[in-house]
Parts: structure tokens; sequence; C-alpha cells
């Protein structure tokens, strides 16, 4: 073990130089013109797991975009972990608030700064980094390893559902190990055990046939745009409780030792409250903060548009107006029900003078994994020993959707050994990664694979 570690230390720059040229390859998902950058960057994860000495290692080309895996199986009689990741990246906008540009990535302050920095390709980046150590300095890995890592999870995953259904035998294993979530303070190793769930909708309302003149119309017909207002509006009470019927009830109630458990995290709202520069917080009436974020449902508009928005003024009824909305599941909601009681309701309350289309984009399940399971404990040592303090283990409002596949089709529990920061900029501008937890995770996943073997 500490030639392992001698080595992983004494690469730490090495390290680095690799991972600004992954950064580089602007892998944004969702963007039509980025396609060729996806086989490129799919090929470049291939490229790194062959260095680093896996036996086997392909793309697979699916519908959307390609799949790598790569596997080491000459532990014979050990377990296997399969190492989950996304080399995907979101898109840029707004460039202009970049201070440099995102797929230029630079080292600043003991931080890597560029998009896809900590969400995920900094992160993935620690496993393939690990299993190289070992390779290079022992010839062979304590345990049998297997990599999955995708090129869709930003926009749902649509193709990896299908892929693991059909390649159960290839993907088979005792533990998923992710590490695409955060660290709950800087220093401090985490071990995330809960995840919400997702399901993101699209509501178009039309009004008139064309944009109409507001003074010789305005009055006697319906806005739509006035109207989607409205009608957001009456998706929650004054004490931000979700107004659709039947909305909450699937939720599981909190525990008390949980509630107790968050409280003991002590999460201070006015540094949270400054962080993100708001002067105060707000959410659903009689829940904590960290409670409102990690085991509460929650419903947001991630952007709504219509009518007239260039410079200057332009007096119009709007023919249409949208908005892009998503609600965070807690368990045990279903993504798709959820989705079909939203639509029912924003139908209900519709006034007859639009017509209002709603688009289910897309969903994920909730998760909450085994603590008692032997990965999680040993994850929790393994973090322990690279960063020297306790483990803390927390649960988290983001989703990783194929948690949930992992759970139902390999039938295998995934531990979440999360490297990031929720400040560091992930799906936002001037996205960075913080090098020492960067090095920290090469050490962590090491230190996994040695005590996972025992
Ligand atoms: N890595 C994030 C999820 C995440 C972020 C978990 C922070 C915990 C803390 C992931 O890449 C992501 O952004 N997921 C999407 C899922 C969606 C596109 C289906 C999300 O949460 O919005
Ligand atoms: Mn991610
Ligand atoms: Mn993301």
């Amino acid at each position: 073990m500490e030639r392992i570690i001698n080595h992983i230390n004494e690469n730490k720059d090495n390290y680095v130089i690799e991972l600004k040229e992954f950064l580089r390859i602007p892998s944004i998902s969702t963007n039509e013109e980025n396609k060729g950058d996806m086989q490129k960057c799919a090929d470049y994860v291939e490229r790194k797991m062959r260095e680093a000495g896996l036996s086997k290692t392909k793309v697979f080309q699916t519908e959307g975009h390609p799949i790598v895996y790569g596997e080491w199986l000459g532990a014979k009689g050990k377990p296997t972990v399969l190492f989950y990741g996304h080399y995907d990246v979101q898109p840029v906008d707004p460039i202009e608030l970049w201070q440099t540009p995102p797929f230029e990535p630079v080292v600043k302050d003991g931080k890597i700064w560029a998009r896809g920095a900590t969400d995920d390709k900094g992160q993935l980046f620690v496993h393939i980094k690990s299993v190289e150590a070992y390779l290079k300095e022992t010839g062979e890995l304590p345990l049998n390893v297997k990599f999955l890592i995708e090129g869709e999870e930003e926009i749902g995953s649509p193709s990896l559902g299908k892929f693991i259904s059909t390649n159960k035998n290839l993907l088979k294993c005792d533990t998923v190990v992710i590490s695409d979530t955060s660290l709950f303070q800087p220093g401090i190793p985490t071990l995330t055990y809960g995840l919400r769930g997702l399901s993101y909708l699209e509501v178009e309302v039309t009004g008139p046939d064309r944009d109409l003149h507001s003074g010789s119309y305005g009055g006697a017909v319906a806005n739509p745009a006035n109207v989607l207002i409205e009608m957001i509006a009456k998706l929650h009470d004054k004490n931000n409780k979700i107004m659709i019927p039947h909305f909450y009830d699937d939720v599981l109630k909190l525990t008390n030792q949980e509630r107790e458990n968050f409280k003991k995290l002590k999460l201070s709202d006015k540094a949270f409250a400054k962080e993100v520069g708001v002067k105060e917080l707000t959410g659903e009436k009689g829940f904590t903060t960290l409670e409102r974020i990690w085991a509460r449902p929650t419903l947001d508009v991630n952007g709504i548009w219509g009518g007239f928005t260039g410079k200057g003024a332009k007096t119009i009824i709007p023919s249409k107006a949208s908005a892009k909305f998503s609600m965070r599941l807690v368990p045990n909601q279903e993504p798709k029900k959820i989705a079909k009681l939203v639509c029912d309701y924003l139908m209900s309350i519709a006034p007859k003078g639009v017509k209002v289309k709603v688009t289910n984009l897309h969903g994920g399940y909730p998760v909450i994994t085994p603590l008692e399971h032997k990965a999680t404990k040993t994850a929790a040592k393994a973090m322990e020993k690279a960063f020297k303090k306790k483990t803390v283990f927390i649960r988290e409002g983001g989703s990783i959707p194929v948690i949930a596949t992992f759970a139902t089709i390999l039938k295998v529990p995934s531990v979440m050994m999360g490297l990031g920061l929720n400040s560091e900029n992930l799906h936002s501008p001037n996205e960075h990664f913080d090098l020492k937890h960067f090095h920290l995770g090469i050490l962590s996943s090491a230190y996994f694979m040695d005590e996972f073997s025992k």
C-alpha cells in the first residue's frame, strides 16, 4: 500500500496536466454541434483507461452519445467494483461571465477552472488514476474493477438504462462507486446516502393565433403570458407548500433520528445565504434548510419566456408563452406519477381562453442507499485514511437517476464518494475543482480498493 500511496503523491502534478487535456474537450451533450467532441471525449477516456493498464476497454455506440467501458478482472475470488461517472458536461452560457474560457483550463488558487472540472471529469478521473497507480506499481489490482463512463448524464441518460439491461453480465459487480456528488465542507470526508429524483416538464400556453396589438385587443383576449404566470403562482401556497392534489402522498417522512443527524451537521443559514448572495433563505414552512434540500420535494421554474423580450418596447399580446420547470422528488415519489398529477392540475386551472400543452422532458427516481452495506463502511474508512478526519454521512438535493437503475437491474448498492463542493459552480459560469480534493480522492479510491478486497 505504501508504494501505491507514494506513487500517487509523486505523480500529483502529472495528474493535473492530464486532467487539463480531458477538460479541453468541449463535451456538451445537449449541443448538436458538439457531437464530434463527444466521440473524441469518449475515445480520450478509453485511451486513459488503456494507458492505466486495464485489460479490456471498449467504446460502445448508442443512439445518442458513446458509452465507455473498461475492466481488469485478474483477481480471482475477489469482489468486483464498478466505477460509474460521466464525461459529458453542461452548456457554458452565459459565456460572458466566465473569467477564463470554459475549455481552456487554468490552475489558480489551488483549484482547476474549466467546465466539467468538478462535474464530473475531475471526479471520475480519480478512479482511473488510482487504478493506474496500482497497476504501474505492482502489475495487479487487489480486486476486480469495471468502469462505466457515460456521455448523456446531463441530458437524463436516455441510452444508459437499455445498455445496462442488455449488458447485465458485463456489468455484474458487488458494488458501484460514484464520485459525482459533494463534500459537506472542504476537507471533510463525506458519503452521500440519499439523492432526490426529478420530473422535468415544459408547459406552453397559446392564446390568439398571432401576436395582437395590445391596445386594440388588450382587455378582451386572455394573454398567455399573464395566464402562465397566474398558473405558476397557483403551484405554491404562502407557506411554500406545493398545491398540487396528492403531490405529497408518497413522501417518506423523515425519521427523528435523521432529523437529529441533520441538526448535528450544524449548517449555518446565514453563511449559506451569504455564499449564494441572498439576504435570507426561503422554503417550505416547518423544515430546516438541510431538510428542505435533502428530504423534501420541491418545484422550481427553470426558465420562462414568451412575447417580446428584445431591447426597447413593443406593445403586444403575445400568441404564446412557455416555461420549463422541474420537481425534485424524494422517496417514494414516482417521476411518471408526479408528472401526470402536475399535468392534470395545470389543465384543471387553465382558463378556457387559452390552450395548454405540457411535455414531459425527462425524469429520474430518488434514492436512499443502504448505510449498513460493507461497501459503504469500507468507503467511510478509506476516506478517513486519506482525509485524516471522520467521515460524515449526508443526503443531497441533486439527482443521479442511474443509481436507481443499478439498484433494480444489477441489484447492487451505489457508494457516493463525492469530492466536489456545491460552491464550485457546477452548471454555472466559472466551474472549478479543488486540487486538494482531487488528490485526496485518488488516495481515497486506492484505499477503498485495498480495504474492499479484504
Ligand atoms: N453531479 C450532478 C448531481 C449532483 C450534484 C448530485 C450535486 C449531488 C450534488 C449531476 O451531474 C447532475 O447535474 N444531475 C442532474 C440530473 C438530471 C439532468 C437528470 C441534476 O441533478 O439536475
Ligand atoms: Mn454530475
Ligand atoms: Mn451535472
